[in-house]
């Protein structure tokens, strides 16, 4: 593996990711330099993105190199060519790093055991989202200023969400307390156990869960991976969609979070993602900084 890779949050320690943050401060996306000038950056995405995909364009691009998009529709990969295909070509193309976002979990993983280039997981599945992790650190510190202490909720969707994974890997080892807080169909209690020996607390109950947080993370009903599950929509408006009552029962210097994209409606209603405590859009902008800083380590620019 190329020691550029970012796979996941989980195997970094406090001093990488506090090293990727302390690298975003100093970048400046409306700067554009040549850190990466002649560098070839693929962005090879086998699901759908908005966000995450045209930042890290933007971030290359900001650096100086060059990037080129493969999405899985028009490309080879429609026509049956492996991962590990897939990779080897590109490889013999003169790329010089693969970001990429995958539905199966691990995938990234595996393509950087069997090339030498680093490879920057963009989201794998169910499983980590570690640059959307760092992004949201980020817009925490501009906030809060502080990691360590902090009480942070996540609502919603934990079972399928790799961000929710990759916040609390990366929150609780920057010493945060997390919660998890959902119907138990979206929030199993085992997903207490996601962190080792770490601190993550379940609840099903949303007055409880975001009483005492200092950031409200709210997640996305991931539709698209909910094959084979029972859960009723109205219900869960019912119980855990964040309205502007309910932000009453939020500490009055709280935050509200959401990685995108945002279902108005669902998860949360109009007045709250327009509400001046919701940060959503500072998430956004975040993302380019993060990603140059991500991009520049990986290609030993840092
Ligand atoms: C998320 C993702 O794709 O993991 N979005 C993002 O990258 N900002 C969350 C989602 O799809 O709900």
């Amino acid at each position: 593996m190329n020691p550029g890779s970012l796979l996941d949050i989980a195997s970094l320690s406090a001093q990488d990711i506090r090293s990727y943050l302390d690298l975003a401060d100093k970048m400046d996306p409306l700067q554009p330099q040549t850190l990466l000038a002649g560098k070839r950056v693929i962005l090879l995405f086998y699901e759908a993105s908005t966000r995450t995909r045209i930042s890290f364009e933007l971030a290359a691009k900001a650096l100086g190199a060059t990037t080129i998009l493969i999405t899985a529709a028009a490309s080879s990969i429609e026509k049956g060519e492996s991962l590990l295909d897939t990779g080897y070509t590109l490889r013999a193309l003169n790329a010089d790093a693969i970001v990429m976002r995958h539905p199966s979990s691990g995938a990234p993983h595996t393509l950087s055991q069997h090339i030498d280039i680093p490879v920057i997981n963009a989201g794998d599945g169910m499983h980590e989202h570690p640059s959307q992790g760092l992004l949201d650190a980020r817009t925490i510190l501009q906030h809060k200023k502080k990691l360590d202490g902090l009480r942070l909720t996540i609502v919603g969707d934990i079972f399928h969400s790799r961000v929710a994974r990759s916040n609390a890997h990366l929150l609780t080892k920057m010493g945060a307390h997390v919660t998890f807080c959902g119907p138990p169909e979206l929030c199993p209690s085992v997903a207490a156990k996601l962190v080792p020996n770490g601190s993550v607390r379940v609840t099903h109950d949303l007055e409880d869960g975001i009483r005492d947080a200092d950031v409200v993370m709210l997640l996305r009903i991931q539709k698209e991976r909910l094959e084979g599950m029972e859960l009723r929509v109205q219900d869960y408006i019912d119980r855990f969609q964040m309205t502007r009552e309910r932000l009453g029962w939020i500490k009055p210097d709280a935050i509200v979070m959401h990685p995108g994209p945002i279902v108005r409606g669902l998860e949360l209603t109009s007045e709250v993602a327009d509400h001046e405590r919701a940060v959503i859009l500072n998430q956004v902008h975040n993302g380019v900084p993060t990603r140059m800083a991500i991009l520049a380590r990986a290609l030993g620019k840092a």
